[in-house]
């Protein structure tokens, strides 16, 4: 199945929710939220508020980005049908709460919450601020899903800083019950409350932590991480054995190299960039063989390979 982008409401879902003998749940009055970009954790997130019955209106630049976000979705709800988790209703109910935008501008009309997953890129993300902040109703809560770019700096694009929050999600993002609640020099504590009962409604856990780099989660993961690729880059055991040894040993889900290929070598490089910059302190530098993976386009899981092959 695939779905049109709205332009201008008008897509198949439109049309479904027109009809109440095919769709009754659509016709009450739905709590609305926004989703900017659907890659891996923009179609997680966006998964998950549909789940709990939002509207959710995804934006994505063009038809092929925003049909894969859509086509991942619906083979994650596919998992949860075969794990009986939930029934084909329930499953095309969820689609039906999802709505694909090709402008934000059209998409945000009457978001009570919209949060941003592009990639993690400043310059990217102070755009779609500034056309957010332009554009989203007064009263909305804009969020961001930055691993690890100032929330601070982030909200400084805006007219409204105190309306800004990080609200970062874990991948898969419909299995890892954290959201790290990131609030900025300025965020509003009521907008702080917020988000966490919205977390929690999406039966997350939500850890409030202050602004500053990394945060919690990747301040303390990423060195690992990076410290486990040193491992490798000066032979002290194959990217196997180190993996062995964390998931035997510490009892972790993913050894650290299969967890950096899971979340992107890229990704990683990036966050490890931003610690290293933000507390110039050497213990955050890259190891030289990530950066070399890198620039040789070995990303890990979403080019085939990294660590290892896929
Ligand atoms: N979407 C939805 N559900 C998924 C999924 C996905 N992509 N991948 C796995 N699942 C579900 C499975 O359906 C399964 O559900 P049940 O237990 O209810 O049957 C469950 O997750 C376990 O999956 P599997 O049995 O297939 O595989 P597994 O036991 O190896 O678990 C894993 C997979 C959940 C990914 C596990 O290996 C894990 O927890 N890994 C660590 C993940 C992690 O650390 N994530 C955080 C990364 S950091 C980040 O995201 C933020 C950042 O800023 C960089």
């Amino acid at each position: 199945m695939c779905c049109k982008i709205e332009n201008s409401g008008q897509n198949t879902y439109s049309e479904t929710r027109k009809d109440p003998k095919k769709n009754n749940i659509i016709m009450s009055e739905k709590k609305k939220v926004s989703v900017i970009g659907g890659g891996t954790m923009g179609n997680g997130i966006a998964q998950l508020f549909a789940l709990h019955e939002y509207q959710v209106h995804v934006v994505e630049t063009n038809q092929e980005l925003a049909d894969h976000a859509f086509e991942a979705i619906e083979i994650n709800l596919d998992r949860m049908v075969q794990k009986e988790k939930i029934d084909n209703k329930k499953k095309k109910e969820t689609l039906q709460c999802i709505h694909l935008f090709q402008a934000a501008e059209d998409a945000v009309k009457g978001s009570e919450l919209i949060i941003e997953a592009v990639p993690e890129e400043f310059e990217i993300k102070k755009q779609v601020f500034s056309d957010l902040d332009e554009h989203a109703p007064e009263d909305a809560i804009l969020a961001t899903n930055t691993s690890s770019i100032s929330i601070t700096k982030l909200a400084a694009v805006t007219s409204r800083p105190n309306r800004f929050i990080g609200m970062h999600f874990f991948n898969p993002v419909p299995v890892m019950k954290l959201v790290e609640v990131v609030s900025g020099l300025q965020t509003d504590p009521e907008v702080v409350h917020r988000i966490q009962q919205t977390a929690k409604e999406l039966g997350k856990v939500p850890v409030p932590v202050k602004d500053s780099p990394g945060f919690v989660s990747n301040r303390v993961l990423m060195p690992m991480i990076n410290e486990a690729i040193f491992c490798v880059y000066e032979g002290a055991a194959t990217p196997e054995n180190v993996d062995e040894i964390m998931k035997l040993g510490m009892g972790h889900p993913m050894g650290p190299l299969r967890l950096a290929d899971f979340i992107g070598l890229d990704v990683c490089l990036d966050i490890l960039n931003v610690l290293y910059e933000s507390f110039r302190d050497s213990k955050y530098r890259p190891c030289p063989l990530l950066v070399q993976m890198v620039d040789a386009g070995n990303l890990g899981d979403k080019t085939g390979s990294g660590f290892y092959k896929y």
